[in-house]
């Protein structure tokens, strides 16, 4: 047997899910919802099994306060925040009211809207304006997944932001597959690849890249 990880066929991947999913009904609703009512901008959402496994990843380092920069109709929101404690706090970025809007029904209907504060504007400011105020240093959990061109700059923010232990989850790393392919030199490609090669070296902390969705790179602030 070959020691790298295996690929997933539709049918392998088809088991995973039958075999590990436990998606709520509220949370297949709102991918039903998002599929339907943004068919062109769905695939921007997170996989179920992702939304599991950052809930997972959160519940295992007791995280009680979260940042989340790119929420969309709010499936990753609301994954993470049913996994923080009734007084725990997720701040969720986004640049779209109306996409929001949608994951703000399913937050309140879930009973986690208290647990989510969201943040309407650039996120580059909403984090500038976060580095200066009382909960700088204190996150326990980041979630990046929004314009790929500021991923760096969101990145060094989040470690900023977050306390020593602290784990920065960030999505769609491997883009399709584009990353290894050389002749792509398309700019969000390239910003990505950037990054990457970037936290490969980056001492300041651990690191793992997961195949899961579309690549979620765990970088653990040292
Ligand atoms: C890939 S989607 C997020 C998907 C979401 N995490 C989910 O699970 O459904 C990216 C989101 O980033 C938002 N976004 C893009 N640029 C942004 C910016 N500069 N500041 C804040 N949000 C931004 C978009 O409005 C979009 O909703």
């Amino acid at each position: 047997m070959s020691s790298r990880s295996i690929g997933l066929s539709e049918g392998l991947h088809d088991y995973l899910l039958a075999n590990t999913l436990r998606e709520s009904d509220l949370q297949r609703q709102l991918r039903t919802e998002t599929a339907s009512a943004l068919a062109g901008s769905a695939a921007m959402q997170i996989a179920p099994e992702q939304g599991q496994f950052m809930a997972l990843m959160a519940k295992l380092i007791g995280a009680r306060l979260a940042l989340e920069i790119g929420t969309f109709t709010g499936y990753s929101a609301l994954a993470v925040a049913q996994a923080l404690p009734p007084d725990g706090r997720l701040i969720a970025c986004d640049i779209s009211a109306e996409w929001t809007a949608i994951g703000q029904r399913y937050w309140h209907e879930a009973g986690v809207a208290d647990r989510i504060d969201l943040r309407l504007g650039n996120a580059v400011e909403t984090l500038a304006a976060l580095r200066t105020s009382a909960d700088a240093g204190r996150f326990d959990l980041a979630f990046i997944d929004a314009d790929k061109g500021n991923y760096q700059r969101y990145f060094e923010d989040c470690l900023a932001l977050l306390r020593p232990g602290g784990l920065i989850m960030i999505d769609n790393v491997l883009w399709g597959g584009s990353v290894a392919d050389p002749a792509n030199t398309g700019t969000d490609t390239i910003a990505i690849r950037k990054l990457n090669a970037a936290l490969h070296d980056d001492q300041r902390i651990d690191l793992s890249l997961v195949p899961i969705g579309d690549g979620l790179t765990l970088a653990r602030k040292r």
